[in-house]
């Protein structure tokens, strides 16, 4: 009896790790995004976007500038809301959740990885790290700390863990931004040129951290970049051209 029970386990585990595998974390559905000005005739940005990504899927997307690969990761992200269109974060229809819902969303499920790195110009870069862990209790915990300063040795800032942003590079303002990203662990990263202003064996760095962090820890990841090198590294490529994906 016990063998036949253990033998239905194994069955019903591999069963469930093949569903959780499939899982679809992100799904698009024909979004449109435009954006409305008085003084100049409206921007049509994306037209008829749909996209699925299933957890652990790796993504680039390409495309020149100016062609809404930012506004188009924003949306992905729930930072900004398309014209029209559906779209679905673990099977949560995002248009359904309030403010306060979405920011707690982004806060357990996302980490962003900006264009601009946005980084508390008054705070030391163990504090930028540790803000989006401070949502819950207010205080960052030991765990935090430890897990900011491992991530930060990884990505060669130990020695800058109390100088503020005015006091770093570009490169290494990139650094701290893309730390701050992951200390949540996030299950969806979506980075915006994350190696965009660093030298080449920065880049080169930033690359493994992110492709590890996706083959190790199955975080979905969403890169916008204009790198060959790091798009390459990505199991697929979209083409985002004239609001279009082209194939
Ligand atoms: N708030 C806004 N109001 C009006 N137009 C906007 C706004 N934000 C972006 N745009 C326009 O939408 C288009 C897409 O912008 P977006 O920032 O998404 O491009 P991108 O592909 O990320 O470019 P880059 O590679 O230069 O970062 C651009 O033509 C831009 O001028
Ligand atoms: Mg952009």
């Amino acid at each position: 009896m016990e063998e036949f029970l253990f033998s239905h386990l194994d069955q019903y585990r591999s069963v469930w790790r093949m569903a959780i595998d499939n899982a679809v974390v992100l799904r698009l559905e024909n979004v449109y995004k435009q954006y409305e000005s008085e003084d100049c005739s409206p921007v049509k940005v994306l037209k008829n976007i749909s996209l699925t990504v299933k957890r652990g899927n790796s993504i680039a997307i390409v495309g020149p500038s100016g062609c809404g690969k930012s506004t188009l990761l924003n949306i992905l992200g729930s930072l900004d809301s398309p014209t029209s269109g559906n779209i679905q974060l673990d099977g949560q229809e995002l248009a359904n959740l309030s403010e306060p819902e979405l920011a707690t969303v982004r806060n357990q499920k996302i980490g962003f990885i900006f264009q601009s790195h946005h980084l508390l110009p008054q705070c030391s870069v163990l504090e930028n790290v540790l803000v989006p862990t401070l949502a819950e209790k207010g205080k960052a915990s030991f765990d935090a700390i430890e897990r900011a300063k491992q991530l930060l040795e990884r990505s060669g800032l130990e020695h800058r863990l109390t100088h503020r942003p005015s006091q770093l590079s570009g490169g290494e303002c990139q650094r701290v931004a893309v730390v701050r990203a992951l200390i949540n662990q996030p299950s969806l990263i979506l980075a915006d040129e994350p190696t965009g202003a660093l030298d080449y064996s920065n880049a080169e760095a930033m690359t493994e951290l992110l492709v590890k962090l996706n083959l190790e820890d199955q975080a979905t990841l969403i890169v916008v970049t204009h790198s060959t090198e790091l798009a390459a590294k990505m199991g697929a490529t979209y083409k985002l051209q004239n609001g279009i994906f082209e194939s």
